[in-house]
């Protein structure tokens, strides 16, 4: 039986359209706000139908130093063109993106995650130095 942990596929965003690109600063200052931009499919479009689309992202930041990660935010993505023509006769879609600002006093790893609901849980990370 495989732990929850190793549910989590990766790969590289560039060439795995399902890996969640992070952007934000490598360095930041302490204790002031920064931006951070998660998306998937930034090289490689992931489809965004009824059929087959992410469900949401999850940001997470592990300071150095500190046992637990912390969650940063967790956003859903609730329209994929239903409707009550049917499936991807809908006008409204959510996009898989999401912008965030967070801060930190010491360096550490944002940890990204997303669900594709037919494609499973992905998962990236990205260094922050302070
Ligand atoms: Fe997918």
């Amino acid at each position: 039986m495989k732990q929850f942990g190793e549910l989590f596929q990766t790969a590289d965003w560039k060439i795995e359209k399902h890996v969640p690109a992070i952007e934000c600063p490598a360095q930041v200052k302490a204790g002031e706000f920064f931006p951070v931009k998660v998306s998937l499919g930034k090289e490689i479009a992931h489809p965004n139908t009824t059929e087959h689309h992410i469900r949401w992202i999850s940001v997470y930041f592990q300071a150095e130093g500190e046992k637990f990660p912390f969650q940063i935010g967790h956003f859903e993505f609730s329209a994929h063109g239903e409707s009550v023509e049917g499936p991807n006769k809908g006008s409204i879609y959510t996009h898989h993106e999401v912008s965030l600002s967070m801060r930190t006093g010491k360096p550490g790893v944002i940890y990204a995650s997303a669900l594709c609901n037919i494609h499973g849980l992905w998962q990236s990370q990205k260094e922050i130095r302070v």
